[in-house]
């Protein structure tokens, strides 16, 4: 997967130094100029925030900045067959220590959901080549493809493809909202979906993988640190409602007469609301598309996406089977249908004890929280030991471009990632 000849280094986008031996006194200065300078990359002017869709010229750019990273400091750059991109200092090798995140966004998402990972991650290698330390393995600063799903619908997909979850040809055959498939987006961006799949060699590199992350809440706040670690993920999918009725003139149709989707539809989302809020459970349905979205005509169909999460997998289980339950029989007191499908799950994650509990000891008794949203360490979490840390986010928001982190707290993330990389490095 050669994308990266699209934008080769020299590319005006790529300028922007490396510069290891000067780092540990300099740390403040490298940090906000490599934020800079990818905060320009897919920003929607009008809006503020991130549309970083995966296979587009925007993730492109993203893509070479990264192979840009590794190659200016001297780091082997290796994209797998999943189009995840690996950064290694010292050789690919099994059992390898790993940190990474993913360079992609949500629609109008923040800058730091994902980056702020890969960041860190090139930033925490400089800081232990300028303090001299040889680790005792190979340490990979990687960027996994496609986490958020924002595009083809299925979150994770690079580490799910990776790991083996996600089959192949059901990722090939995605669709983008403008009917244009996986394997086909990839094609045009120069990569090859034939290749797809799950990657035992890949995943042998990873011996332990740690992964740093802007906090999606505000629970650091609340306990006055800057960096905490992860204990756990909660079960979390997605699943599509389809409400079938049919299309009619606003004007002419009696109410009597109709077969109006729409309504269901409304129904089932307040259902949703009211269920969660009963469960402990979230729901959400934040995208929707309606046919043939005309205002002065009856929808002839309605897709919602229900993203639902709980601490628990029963809980989530039951909620979206009620949630479920509600939308036919909304829908058949209206006349009309749905078809229920799930695109994606996630079950529970607790996270490795044997690395909590590391780096816990190394970062002085740091607090411990869970989350509820997804990763891509939470994927790899199925087959290899794996962690996360947070950086304080001060307000807690997420997946909007009112997303932060202070320049302080990131440097601060910088420097415990530093610490846990080294600490497990030599063992
Ligand atoms: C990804 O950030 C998710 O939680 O869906
Ligand atoms: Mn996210
Ligand atoms: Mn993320």
């Amino acid at each position: 997967m050669d994308t990266e000849q699209l934008f080769p280094p020299g590319h005006p986008s790529m300028r922007q130094a490396a510069a290891p031996s000067s780092v540990e006194g300099a740390l403040d200065g490298q940090f906000q100029r490599t934020w800079e300078f990818l905060a320009g990359i897919g920003r929607n002017g009008r809006t503020g925030g991130y549309r970083r869709f995966a296979w587009t010229a925007v993730d492109l750019e993203l893509r070479a900045w990264f192979a840009e990273q590794a190659s200016q400091r001297g780091m082997d750059y290796h994209c797998d067959r999943n189009g995840n991109q690996w950064a290694w200092w010292g050789a690919p090798a099994t059992g390898a220590l790993v940190t990474g995140s993913h360079l992609d966004s949500v629609p109008d998402g923040g800058v730091y959901d994902g980056p702020l990972g890969v960041v860190s991650g090139f930033l925490a290698v400089d800081l232990l080549r300028a303090r001299g330390v040889e680790p005792g393995r190979p340490i990979a600063v990687t960027n996994f493809c496609d986490e958020e799903g924002a595009r083809f619908g299925v979150a994770c997909i690079g580490s799910q493809l990776l790991t083996g979850v996600l089959d192949p040809d059901r990722a090939r055959g995605l669709r983008d909202v403008d009917g244009h498939t996986l394997a086909e987006s990839m094609q045009r961006a120069g990569a090859d979906p034939s290749t797809m799949g799950r990657d035992d060699e890949a995943l042998s590199w990873i011996g332990d993988f740690v992964e740093l992350h802007v906090e999606q809440g505000q629970r650091l706040v609340h306990l006055g640190a800057a960096v905490g670690v992860a204990t756990a993920i909660w079960p979390h999918g997605r699943w599509r409602f389809r409400f079938e009725g049919e299309a009619n003139h606003a004007g002419a149709t009696r109410l009597v007469d109709r077969r109006d989707p729409m309504l269901p539809f409304a129904s089932t989302v307040l259902a949703a609301r009211a269920l969660a809020e009963q469960a402990g459970a979230v729901a959400t349905v934040g995208k929707v598309h309606v046919v043939p979205n005309g205002t002065n005509a009856i929808p002839s169909r309605v897709d919602a996406w229900l993203d639902s999460r709980a601490p628990d997998e029963t809980t989530v289980a039951d909620l979206v089977a009620a949630i479920t339950t509600t939308a036919q029989r909304a829908a058949s007191s209206a006349d009309t249908t749905v078809e229920v499908t799930r695109e994606s799950y996630s079950p529970v994650v607790d996270f490795d004890a044997r690395l909590r509990n590391r780096i816990h000891e190394v970062l002085g008794g740091v607090p411990e929280l869970p989350t509820g949203a997804g990763h891509d360490a939470g994927i790899l979490s199925a087959r290899v030991p794996t962690a996360m840390l947070f950086v304080r986010n001060p307000t807690g928001v997420s997946h909007s471009p009112a997303e932060y982190a202070s320049a302080v707290d990131c440097v601060a993330g910088v420097r415990a990632l530093a610490a846990v990389l080294e600490d497990l490095s030599c063992r």
